[in-house]
């Protein structure tokens, strides 16, 4: 895997700051806070990675406010910058439940990003650095580490739910078993919630 540098991650996370200030930069920090916490009890994942993973997954924000556009504009960031691993993060960190039309709010992409998207996650079965920010993602408010309900409550609020939010919020919840189980402990404890 070829990664950026956790100075690197964060010098994008500030140029992204200055085009496009806004929560979402908080909330990237805490998920990637909550992404070292759960990696360092997990044997098979880079801390370091699982961190710069968390930093940068919702980094197409950078392109200004948009909805599911951030998706494929981050992977065609970080693809741009050769950080093809990261580029599967910014794409696979919004389905837990692997149903486009899962996403919670706008699909703002065109068709043919659409399709692209759908192919790509039809094409790609998960690991755990996948599973790990679909999670990190669910626990990360902008002030601080959080309950996955009222995380998914925060979102619904903001973005509206659809036939699919249940089997969405169903995923969040077995990945946080997953983790429990893989940590030997309550993930909870470890981010300090
Ligand atoms: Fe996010």
């Amino acid at each position: 895997m070829k990664i950026p540098t956790i100075v690197e991650a964060e010098k994008l996370l500030n140029e992204a700051e200055q085009r496009n200030p806004g929560a979402w930069i908080s909330h990237s920090k805490t998920a990637a806070f909550c992404a070292k916490a759960i990696s360092e009890r997990c044997d098979n994942l880079d801390v370091e990675t699982a961190y710069v993973f968390g930093l940068l997954h919702d980094i197409g924000r950078r392109e200004g406010v948009t909805d599911m556009r951030h998706i494929i504009d981050g992977y065609h960031f970080m693809t741009s910058l050769g950080f093809d691993d990261c580029a599967r993060i910014c794409l696979t960190h919004s389905f837990p439940y692997k149903d486009i039309r899962s996403y919670n709010g706008q699909n703002d992409c065109t068709g043919d990003e659409t399709e692209f998207i759908k192919r790509f996650l039809d094409n790609t079965e998960y690991d755990d650095y996948d599973r790990m920010i679909q999670l990190c993602d669910a626990l990360a408010l902008p002030d601080g580490a959080t309950y996955i309900e009222k995380r998914l409550v925060d979102v619904v609020m903001r973005r509206g739910f659809n036939d699919l939010t249940i089997s969405k919020w169903k995923a969040f919840l077995e990945l946080k078993v997953y983790f429990d189980k893989k940590t030997e402990t309550d993930i909870y404890k470890l981010i300090g919630v």
